[in-house]
């Protein structure tokens, strides 16, 4: 390994203590923790509504990283001086399980600062109709983008379909009631259940592709929306996504994000390729981290750069190592690489070179990966 040391280039989301503020508990198996920014702090917690923060802890002995979505607007977040995250219980989930029954005011917990590119600008002259389609814990960042339009674009307008369980297991029910309370004529939301039978036929079931294709025939005529948000598990974002592209839907207005990987989801830091440590490299990626160059020897094409870089280099940045959150999110300046999953970069990123290092491999003998850049 060598190094050589330059000056950072930009600065790149790192872990601070933050100290919960606040549990609030939103269902039986849901909470949202507010977390208080210190004054210093401030502008690097400042986030793009739909980003999210990585919570890192040691859990059963073990570090356990996850990503949750900031569920609060830009204003109060501002106003409050906090950040607020939300989670859902996952079944035998040990991050979400922890933060559910465990975590409480005053305790500290180590935070990333914000990071993802499911976000939308927003400009106060719009007049726009902005569509989100979420279900389950999918709400948390369609909650923040669209309060933030809402109240940062007086002129649009925002349509939510919803998609729940039953009424008591939607998150931020009393947060959406207040929302159309302060906005009547701005907002709309429609709550689809799947397990409670509800007047209109139309808002009882799943959101699958029969559904979405009757509520564009009825509610949201696709030609009427400028803007279209989605998240929840992968199943329901592709098919939405699918039915918008066989209808000529512009792909630059169709935002989407699935299910951050959960508890449940890809084992953090499990490597599935085998790699003698004393096996010889097949192959080299020169990574720049926080201005400090590591040259990083790769014993097997098959490993990710991601494991690779972190024996050298511990501090280089994951979370969900399911080419979900985009916490890896690296530029490639040199060499080709493939990428197997990705579901957190925007085909724009993709061609400018970026791409997430825990699904990378190196096809070219040598690669140069800039996490400044
Ligand atoms: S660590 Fe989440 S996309 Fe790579």
């Amino acid at each position: 390994m060598s190094l050589i040391t330059t000056q950072p280039t930009r600065r790149r989301a790192t872990f601070h203590d933050l100290t919960v503020s606040r549990v609030d508990r939103l269902t039986d198996d849901a909470v949202a923790i507010s977390l208080a920014v210190p004054e210093e702090l401030r502008e690097e917690f400042a986030f793009e509504p739909g980003q999210h923060l990585t919570v890192k802890a040691t859990l059963g002995g073990e570090e356990v990283r996850r990503s949750y979505s900031c569920c609060i607007s830009r204003a109060d977040s501002a106003s409050r001086g906090e950040v607020r995250v939300a989670t859902a219980r996952v079944p035998e989930g040990v991050m979400s399980s922890w933060l559910n029954s465990e975590v409480k005011p005053g305790d500290v917990l180590q935070v990333m600062s914000p990071l993802g590119s499911f976000v939308c600008p927003t400009d106060p002259t719009a007049r726009k109709h902005h569509v989100g389609i979420a279900a389950g814990s999918g709400i948390t960042p369609v909650l923040s983008l669209l309060t933030t339009v809402l109240e940062e674009e007086p002129q649009s307008r925002v349509t939510l379909i919803f998609g729940n369980r039953r009424t008591d297991s939607i998150m931020f029910l009393e947060e959406l009631m207040d929302l159309k309370n302060r906005y009547p004529g701005r907002f709309t939301l429609i709550n689809v259940l799947s397990r409670e039978v509800q007047d209109v036929e139309l808002f009882t079931g799943r959101i699958d592709r029969a559904k979405f294709e009757e509520f564009l025939a009825t509610f949201i005529p696709e030609d009427e929306v400028d803007e279209w948000y989605l998240c929840g598990p992968f199943e329901m974002v592709e098919t939405v996504r699918t039915v918008l592209a066989e209808r000529d839907v512009d792909a630059a207005h169709v935002h989407h994000e699935i299910f951050h990987v959960d508890d449940a989801g890809t084992p953090v830091l499990t490597e599935a390729v085998e790699v003698a440590p004393d096996a010889p490299p097949v192959a080299v990626a020169t990574v720049t981290l926080d201005g400090r160059t590591t040259t990083v020897p790769m014993r097997s094409k098959d490993q990710t750069i991601l494991a690779a870089t972190l024996i050298e280099r511990p501090d280089a940045p994951f979370s969900c190592t399911g080419g979900v959150c985009g916490t890896c999110r690296a530029k490639v300046v040199d060499g080709e690489i493939r990428m197997d999953r990705n579901y957190a970069l925007e085909p724009d990123e993709v061609e400018r070179g970026y791409a997430l290092m825990c699904q990378s491999h190196p096809v070219t003998d040598t690669v140069t990966i800039d996490y400044d850049a």
